[in-house]
């Protein structure tokens, strides 16, 4: 018997083809803004006191990924001056792409999936260990990036943690990192306002959710979100934002305090869109191509509250949005799907509705070159305990 073509299958066709380009955004390790695979080319605006009348330099070079896949992130490891970058071409959608920012200069990781699947995980780039920690449908795994600023010639390996002790309907997991811990927002049955957690130098899921409430007593929303963590000047993060897919707020979760303060949304409310962090600034990048930044002062409640979102018109100058839209172009369809079907199309590209997806986030590492004695020990303790656990 034959098949009819779906109308998901269409969409999914039309979206595959809209999708063509999928930029993402992240720091190097001056916390220059990078933009890679807008409007073909990848870009570099500078710090953040020329993002506003500012033009960016074009920084795309031999050796770089399509940025063709299907929901590309990249982040940065801070340590190195590097930028890993997941799902930059569809035709190779398990390596991942590192792009030297000191050099500038791309290679190429091979990696070793096994049982994970990466067109359906999202992940965090842990700190002080340069280990990715990805929760893919039921099981968490992590990728040991070592020091890596160019790829190895062998290949490296998801490894199997364990199963996550999450509901089976927890299919679009939103993370986030602070204090070497993962955060798991979004859980079902989990309240408003709090979080799971995954410790990583314990390689343990707490039981218990942590609650992070507003001073007023309110919380943040227990709905899909994307997150973005910001660097601190010395060690770890210890804050990151969340951003609803109904841009309303933006949240800005303290793990110390244990507090959460509500901020501006970001301009365009957009499912679709994806953030990064330096120490001074939330960005998005929406998915018609457009950079926006909420300046941002750890520790200063009154003038994060007083902040507006401003256009990255740095980028917008050598980039418009139109062209370089990642998706919706037309306004017809906007998102992507996954291979694995678990994206779904929204009708309109700043519409807030129910784009889910895998991998999000450019939450990546910061910190201070002292951490770094102490990060082969880390690495080498985690590692130890994790083998313990399997
Ligand atoms: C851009 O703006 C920043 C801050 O407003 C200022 O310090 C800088 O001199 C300006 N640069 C140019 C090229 O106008
Ligand atoms: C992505 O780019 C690669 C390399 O240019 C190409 O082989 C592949 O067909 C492209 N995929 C899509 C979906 O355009
Ligand atoms: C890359 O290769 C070097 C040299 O063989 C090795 O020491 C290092 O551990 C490898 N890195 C990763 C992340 O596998
Ligand atoms: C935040 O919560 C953690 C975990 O419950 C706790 O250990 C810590 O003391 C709390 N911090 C503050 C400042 O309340
Ligand atoms: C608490 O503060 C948040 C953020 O400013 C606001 O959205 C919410 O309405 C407030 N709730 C109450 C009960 O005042």
């Amino acid at each position: 018997m034959f098949k009819l073509p779906t109308l998901v299958s269409l969409l999914a066709l039309a979206a595959s083809e809209l999708a063509a380009a999928s930029p993402c955004v992240t720091f190097d390790s001056n916390f220059n803004l990078l933009v890679f695979g807008l409007d073909g080319k990848d870009w570099n605006a500078g710090t953040q006191d020329s993002w506003t009348n500012g033009t960016a330099t074009d920084i795309t070079t031999s050796g770089r990924p399509s940025f063709n896949g299907t929901d590309t992130t990249c982040y940065l490891a801070q340590f190195f001056n590097a930028v890993y970058v997941m799902n930059g071409e569809s035709s190779d959608p398990s390596a991942v792409h590192i792009y030297d920012a000191t050099h500038k200069s791309w290679s190429k990781q091979s990696v070793t999936t096994g049982s994970f699947d990466p067109s359906d995980f999202n992940t965090i780039l842990d700190h002080d260990t340069n280990v990715f920690y990805a929760l893919s449908k039921d099981t968490l795994y992590y990728l040991n990036m070592g020091e890596m600023t160019t790829a190895n010639s062998s290949a490296i390996a998801w490894v199997d943690v364990e199963q996550s002790p999450y509901p089976s309907s927890y299919t679009n997991p939103v993370m986030a990192l602070a204090q070497n811990h993962v955060h798991f927002l979004d859980i079902p049955g989990v309240s408003a306002g709090d979080a799971k957690i995954f410790v990583i130098h314990y390689s343990y899921f707490q039981p218990d959710a942590q609650s992070y409430p507003l001073p007023n007593g309110s919380a943040f929303p227990a709905t899909h979100g994307q997150t973005a963590s910001f660097f601190q000047k010395e060690g770890v993060q210890q804050e990151f934002a969340f951003i609803p897919d109904d841009g309303q707020a933006t949240y800005v979760i303290n793990v110390e305090t244990n507090t959460t303060e509500a901020y501006a949304g970001p301009p365009v409310k957009d499912a679709g869109a994806t953030y990064a962090a330096s120490i001074t600034a939330l960005v998005q990048l929406d998915s018609q191509g457009a950079l926006a930044f909420l300046p941002y002062t750890e520790g200063d409640v009154s003038a994060n509250t007083a902040a507006t979102w401003e256009s990255v018109k740095a980028i917008a100058a050598v980039a418009p949005a139109s062209s370089a839209a990642a998706s919706s172009a037309t306004g017809s369809v906007s998102g992507s799907v996954t291979a694995s079907g678990s994206k779904v199309t929204s009708t309109s590209g700043a519409s807030g509705s129910s784009s889910t997806g895998s991998a999000s986030g450019s939450s990546s590492s910061s910190g201070a070159i002292a951490v770094r004695m102490s990060r082969a020990i880390v690495v080498a303790g985690v590692l130890g305990i994790v083998a313990c656990v399997l």
